[in-house]
């Protein structure tokens, strides 16, 4: 029997806080991307999914492909836990690679708290998976460590052998990822931990690493256990070591995590995050559905070699309705009502800020003036922040670092989709939010607090939907 994914979408798209041009799972649960994989001129994503309710548990790997990165089509469900005992209780995070033409998934086990790499191979369209019959391909964590966990293989190619990181960390020291090799994705080897935090400030226990060349460097990006922030680490690899330079936020979103980096076939690395829910396990089962995808975004570095990212430019092929507005002033504690309103659209503006201690877009504003969220720029604490006042989650304010240079406009970005926020900074620092706005709090302006600013240009557009 095939499921009729699209009537599923459809079933729940009057729901005003339901995305309409980020993925999502068609309903119920959705962590992190896996096996993000450019196949053959299509982009797969694979993900954790929990098929059955809008919670976590008995995590499958649910599967979607584009060949736009825009326009998302649902695929068969990938890995299902069982029946064998090295993953009954869940297909867990892994990564996909291309073994000589045959579609390859290298997951984590995990049955009983017992976490193993696993591995499983596709059909010629990566629609039918079979696990490997000498699965578990690694049993456990090296004999002799005393991990925190051992989780989210990623792999890549390396000369003529397998190259993988591991998620890992040890008590009171730190995070860490784990470094083997392989000829043929079955038999491993442990090199020793390629990398080991310093301090465990970033958590003893690191998950979803990945490591890619950037330029003349490596990056390495871990996920910080228990929903504590993504980081990166640029730096060298030396094929046995990682021997970090620098380092930052990937995203400071308190609810983005667990990002996954691929090559398209035009070399550039690509990175899909996924966004939770900031409201209740009752409210996500009510709404048949929680957690999203991120925008595709593009990776880079800057010329002072930290990481940028930007949002991939096929967005721009959903845009509709557009409006222009130029040279606007805004006063110091007013909000600049504008003549645009909407809860799915994307805006380019530029500001110039003066004096003004804060300043930025207004989206999501009720009429009344009751709830609103706030996108800008604090220049005393040098800051991107997204700032959300809504009725049905508790008030937050998502910050990251971010400096203007002397003189620089600040140019913002902005992806607004039901209940995603998305921002990316002068081309190089990106933050995301969810919020639970009422529907028709639609409102836009611009703020500025401390002193006045002005806004030479805002573009706005209408942003299509995807599944329509
Ligand atoms: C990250 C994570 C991974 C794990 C997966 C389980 O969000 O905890 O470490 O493999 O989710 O769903």
């Amino acid at each position: 029997m095939t499921t009729d994914y699209l009537a599923i979408r459809q079933s729940l798209a009057a729901d005003p806080h339901r995305p309409r041009y980020h993925f999502l799972a068609p309903s119920n649960w959705l962590n992190d991307p896996n096996g993000l994989i450019h196949w053959q001129g299509t982009h797969h994503l694979f993900y954790q999914h929990n098929p059955l309710a809008a919670v976590w548990g008995k995590i499958h790997w649910g599967h979607a492909a584009s060949a736009d990165l825009v326009h998302w089509r649902d695929l068969p469900i990938a890995l299902t836990p069982g029946p064998e005992d090295y993953d009954a209780d869940g297909c867990w995070s892994g990564c996909a690679v291309d073994d000589g033409g045959t579609p390859t998934l290298i997951y984590t086990g995990w049955r009983d708290k017992a976490e193993t790499v696993c591995v499983a191979t596709g059909s010629p369209d990566l629609t039918v998976w079979e696990k490997d019959p000498r699965n578990p391909v690694i049993a456990g964590p090296p004999e002799g460590l005393k991990t925190t966990g051992f989780r989210d293989p990623y792999v890549w190619r390396e000369h003529d052998e397998w190259r993988m990181v591991i998620g890992s960390g040890f008590l009171g020291q730190g995070g860490a990822a784990l470094l083997y090799r392989s000829p043929d994705l079955r038999a491993w080897e442990y090199l020793g931990p390629l990398f080991v935090s310093d301090t465990s400030a970033y958590e003893d226990m690191w998950e979803c690493p990945c490591l890619f060349p950037l330029g003349d460097q490596h990056v390495l990006v871990v996920s910080l256990c228990g929903g504590h922030g993504v980081l990166y680490f640029v730096g060298e690899y030396t094929g046995e070591r990682f021997i970090p330079a620098r380092q930052g936020v990937v995203d400071g979103g308190a609810q983005f995590f667990a990002p996954q980096v691929w090559r398209d076939a035009a070399g550039r690395h690509l990175m899909i995050g996924w966004l939770w829910e900031g409201r209740s396990e009752a409210q996500q089962r009510a709404a048949g559905w929680a957690g999203v995808m991120s925008l595709p975004r593009v990776l880079s570095l800057t010329d002072d070699g930290a990481l940028a990212e930007t949002f991939a430019p096929e967005l721009a092929t959903l845009r509709g309705e557009h409006q222009r507005i130029v040279g606007l002033d805004i006063a110091p504690g007013l909000v600049a009502k504008l003549p645009v309103t909407g809860s799915h659209l994307e805006f380019l503006a530029e500001f110039a800020g003066g004096e003004a201690a804060a300043y930025g877009l207004q989206v999501r504003g009720a009429a009344d003036g009751s709830e609103a969220t706030r996108i800008g720029y604090d220049a005393a604490a040098q800051e991107l922040f997204i700032d959300a006042r809504h009725a049905e989650a508790p008030a937050r304010r998502h910050r990251r670092p971010f400096a203007l240079a002397e003189g620089e406009p600040l140019r913002l970005h902005v992806f607004i989709d039901g209940s995603v926020i998305e921002v990316c900074a002068n081309a190089r620092s990106c933050l995301s939010a969810r919020v639970y706005p009422r529907a028709d709090s639609v409102g836009v302006g611009a703020f500025a607090q401390g002193g006045p600013a002005r806004m030479p240009t805002l573009d706005v557009w209408e942003v299509a939907g995807v599944w329509d």
